[in-house]
């Protein structure tokens, strides 16, 4: 009778609530499964080695996997990203799992070409891996194994080009399995969230496609992290990305300015939009949002209830949804539907353990005092 009553209201709402939103786009807002990708074996093993591989950084201290950590999701568990040693991240490190089924990336969508770019972005920014494009092939060259490796994979000598084109085949293998919501073995609670989520919730405004998300950029006013600029490591990279970036008045910034960096608009109705992310493997990748200001996913539910945070420029779409608590234990129960097997980073490749030395140093901050 329950679960009638809420199917009810949530056709009525669809209905009412957004009816014109809904029409043209109609198939655009459905959710559904991943498309399959080929992997190629060798060089997804190569760019496994590579991911983890301390040297690609420019003093030999971080690798991928120290912020896109196989043991949070692919992500990292701090609200704000590390960064490169003497610097921190002003952002939360996204997870790369499904990375490859994205047209743009970064929490601000600034880079919409391909994953060969976001790995070179990586390996070369001063905040992120410090790496020198001139030097990390040399040091690559220095390693048998990687030889062996390059030739194997039909790359040749090891290049900053092959580099950037093996790491993304192995991003290629990170991508969600088993999840309830693919399989079908969804939970009851998790069905009546998923009609919560297209119904009363209007989450399928913006969260649709097989990634749960639109591809754009929104303003749901997630409140600023602060943290940016108490901390004199994170405030560096903040205001060298913002004069990097163009930024007006950036040495006096108070906030992320988010997707304004695509668009510029003089009157600033683009400031605080950021990325919808996907909601694919939630559950291994909190704490939430482009600057990890939610801690769980029943309290990202509860902001939503609310019809979000506080900001001038706030998406018109995020209205008070008065969503009974077991309404809003359903939407986390369909949430988590949406996460599969824990990926330990060996899909489709080796799980050759390597030898110390490449393997990624878990504490890097010790390393250096
Ligand atoms: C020091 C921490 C750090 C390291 C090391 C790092 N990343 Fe990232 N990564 C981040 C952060 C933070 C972001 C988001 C940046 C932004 O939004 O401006 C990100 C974004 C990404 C994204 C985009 C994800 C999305 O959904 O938009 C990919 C892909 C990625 N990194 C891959 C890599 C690869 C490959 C490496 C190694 C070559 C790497 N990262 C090394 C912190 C790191
Ligand atoms: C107006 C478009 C819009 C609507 C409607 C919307 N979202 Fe979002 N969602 C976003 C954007 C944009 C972000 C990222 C915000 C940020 O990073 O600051 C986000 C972030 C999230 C996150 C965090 C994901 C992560 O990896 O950090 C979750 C979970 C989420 N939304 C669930 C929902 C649910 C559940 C609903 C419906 C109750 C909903 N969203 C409605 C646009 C929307």
């Amino acid at each position: 009778m329950g679960v009638r009553l809420s199917t009810q209201r949530s056709l009525l709402a669809i209905a009412l609530g957004f009816g014109v939103a809904m029409g043209a786009h109609a198939a655009s807002t459905d959710i559904g499964p991943l498309p399959q990708v080929k992997i190629n074996a060798k060089k997804a093993a190569l760019g496994k080695r590579l991911f983890f591989d301390p040297r690609l950084s420019g003093d030999a201290a971080i690798s991928c996997s120290t912020c896109h950590n196989p043991k949070a999701g692919f992500a990292n568990r701090d609200a704000l990203s590390p960064g490169y040693p003497g610097n921190k991240h002003f952002r939360n490190a996204p997870t790369v799992i499904n990375a490859v089924h994205k047209k743009s990336w970064m929490h601000d969508g600034r880079l919409g070409t391909n994953l060969n770019d976001v790995t070179r972005e990586m390996l070369t920014e001063d905040y992120i891996m410090n790496m020198d494009m001139r030097l990390m092939q040399e040091r690559v060259k220095q390693d048998p194994k990687y030889v062996q490796m390059f030739k194997d994979a039909g790359y040749g000598e090891p290049s900053n080009g092959s580099i950037r084109k093996a790491i993304p085949e192995y991003l290629k293998t990170l991508t969600s399995k088993n999840a309830p919501f693919d399989t079908g073995r969804m939970s009851g609670s998790a069905k009546r969230g998923m009609k919560l989520f297209k119904g009363k919730g209007g989450c399928v405004q913006c969260h649709n496609g097989a990634l749960l998300s639109d591809g754009k950029a929104h303003n749901t006013g997630v409140a600023e992290n602060f943290d940016i600029f108490r901390d004199p490591q994170r405030h560096q990279a903040f205001i060298a990305f913002n004069m990097f970036m163009g930024n007006e008045n950036y040495m006096n910034l108070k906030r992320d300015v988010g997707a304004h960096v695509q668009t510029h608009k003089a009157d600033g109705s683009d400031m605080g939009k950021f990325m919808t992310p996907s909601l694919r493997e939630l559950k291994y990748t909190g704490p939430y949002m482009h600057n990890g200001m939610i801690k769980s996913l029943y309290s990202v539910v509860a902001f939503y209830n609310r019809g979000g945070g506080k900001d001038s420029n706030k998406s018109k779409k995020l209205k008070r949804l008065h969503l009974t608590n077991d309404e809003m234990n359903d939407m986390v129960a369909f949430l988590e539907s949406l996460s599969g097997d824990r990926l330990t980073g060996n899909q489709y490749v080796s799980n050759e353990k390597y030898p110390e030395e490449y393997q990624p140093i878990a504490n890097w901050k010790n390393v250096r005092n």
